[in-house]
């Protein structure tokens, strides 16, 4: 099978890898570190299948676009996607579905927002309604910031026009779960589950980030947690999107906490986590093209088949993300980080050093320097039996990478090593 995915990140480039165990993949536009990577767009491309991987273009529509044209397509329409493109939106489906999630108000006029925030009390959580990579949502409990983050997303001068209405939620306490299930319009399956780190500093302080490091599996969420979240939350949307019509072929990712009065769904997502698929793919032993061609044709087959390894991702960045992350420096040992036992170095914010700046030469097949060019630089994914392990070999890896400014978080998964290790 001649698979084509989609996008230019670490997730596109976890996705090719995996992909490539049973199928040619070309991956648009791809980045110099991702094999396969040409510059022709999706439409015109020829493949058996295509797999998209941001929200971008599925919330713009390219799903469609490409199944009118005829193709086998795994990513929802421009109408499943709207649960990530409009909080507010998702929030209405899920009240309607009944699945549990906080409190909130969704507001354009600034008024009422902050009469709202004022009925509130400990912790307030403000999110744009639409796309804003991840960043959008603010958690504090000092109330003065609540209310200038209302006026600045309101404004539109904090993220433009994804801010001009807000979703506003009561704050909820918990560890934290990403549940990524793959649907085909009407049966959905569970991948195994995996923790994302979103703040940006050590020990979960800071703003919110695209994520800086993942693991699968999660100690918290067995079996019996996974059933849950497929009954209380996945499966009731599913078919709340099946009752307005949506025919939704794709990952539905669930952003879950795990609070003290029961499991809540803070977002949904309509594609694979990044770096969350850095560590949930790795790990299939079953068949990731069957699984996904089965999941666009309408018919899921057989469920996804997982070990009992374990996988660690760890996120290299640019000195100043999220906010205004530097680029443009030259990386070095990727190659040498790869050639460690059970580490993949996965490719997101890179681009092709101009030539004769002495880089190493990158995994992908254009044998040249890679140099920073986003926030979000590198996925160190390790793997091995046990998520120690794992972790160890993730930070192997993470030891051989430099650029002026790397950083990167160096408590990624420690907590649920160290629970795993107390028992
Ligand atoms: P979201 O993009 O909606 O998943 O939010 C990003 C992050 O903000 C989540 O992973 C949580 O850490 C935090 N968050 C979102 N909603 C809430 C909430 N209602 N209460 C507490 N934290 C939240
Ligand atoms: N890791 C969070 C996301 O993919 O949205």
């Amino acid at each position: 099978m001649r698979v084509c995915v989609v996008g230019s990140g670490g997730r596109e480039h976890a996705l090719a890898h995996v992909l490539a165990r049973s199928c040619d993949v070309v991956v648009t536009p791809g980045n110099p570190g991702i094999p396969g990577s040409t510059p022709a767009p999706a439409t015109e491309v020829d493949a058996d299948l295509f797999v998209i991987g941001p929200e971008v273009p599925l919330v713009d529509g390219l799903a469609d676009k490409l199944r009118a044209a005829g193709r086998l397509v795994f990513g929802p329409g421009a109408d499943g996607a709207r649960l990530e493109g409009s909080k507010a939106w998702m929030k209405d489906l899920l009240l309607a579905a009944e699945v549990p999630t906080a409190g909130h108000g969704s507001f354009t006029d600034l008024d009422e927002a902050l009469r709202f925030l004022g009925t509130m009390s400990d912790l307030f959580v403000i999110k744009t309604d639409g796309l804003a990579a991840g960043k959008g949502v603010l958690v504090t409990e000092d109330r003065a910031e609540a209310e200038d983050a209302v006026r600045a997303y309101l404004s539109g001068e904090a993220f433009g026009d994804a801010g001009r209405r807000v979703v506003i939620e009561e704050g909820l306490t918990g560890p934290e779960l990403s549940v990524l299930a793959v649907c085909d319009g009407r049966h959905a399956m569970p991948l195994a589950p995996a923790q994302d780190f979103k703040r940006i500093g050590e020990g979960d302080v800071g703003p919110n980030t695209g994520g800086m490091g993942a693991y699968s599996p999660v100690p918290v969420a067995g079996a019996d947690v996974v059933d849950e979240v497929m009954e209380r939350a996945v499966l009731p949307t599913l078919a709340a999107l099946q009752r307005r019509g949506i025919d939704y072929r794709g990952v539905l990712y669930a952003g879950l906490m795990l609070t003290p009065q029961g499991l809540k769904v803070l977002e949904y997502n309509v594609r694979f986590g990044d770096p969350e698929a850095q560590v949930v793919l790795p790990r299939l032993r079953s068949d990731l093209a069957d699984l996904l061609a089965g999941a666009a044709a309408g018919a899921l087959a057989a469920a996804p088949e997982y070990g009992d390894d374990a996988a660690v991702t760890v996120v290299c960045a640019s000195e100043g993300y999220p906010a205004s992350p530097r680029t443009g420096d030259l990386i070095t040992g990727i190659e040498t980080a790869n050639a460690e036992a059970g580490v993949t170095v996965f490719c997101a914010g890179v681009s092709s050093a101009p030539p004769g700046s002495g880089g190493v030469v990158s995994p992908g097949q254009n044998n040249q320097g890679l140099e920073t060019a986003g926030g979000r630089v590198l996925n160190i994914t390790g793997q091995g039996p046990d998520l120690a392990t794992a972790r160890d070999r993730a930070y192997a890896g993470v030891t051989h990478i430099d650029w002026p400014g790397r950083y990167v978080r160096f408590d990624i998964a420690a907590k649920a090593v160290e629970s795993v290790s107390t028992g």
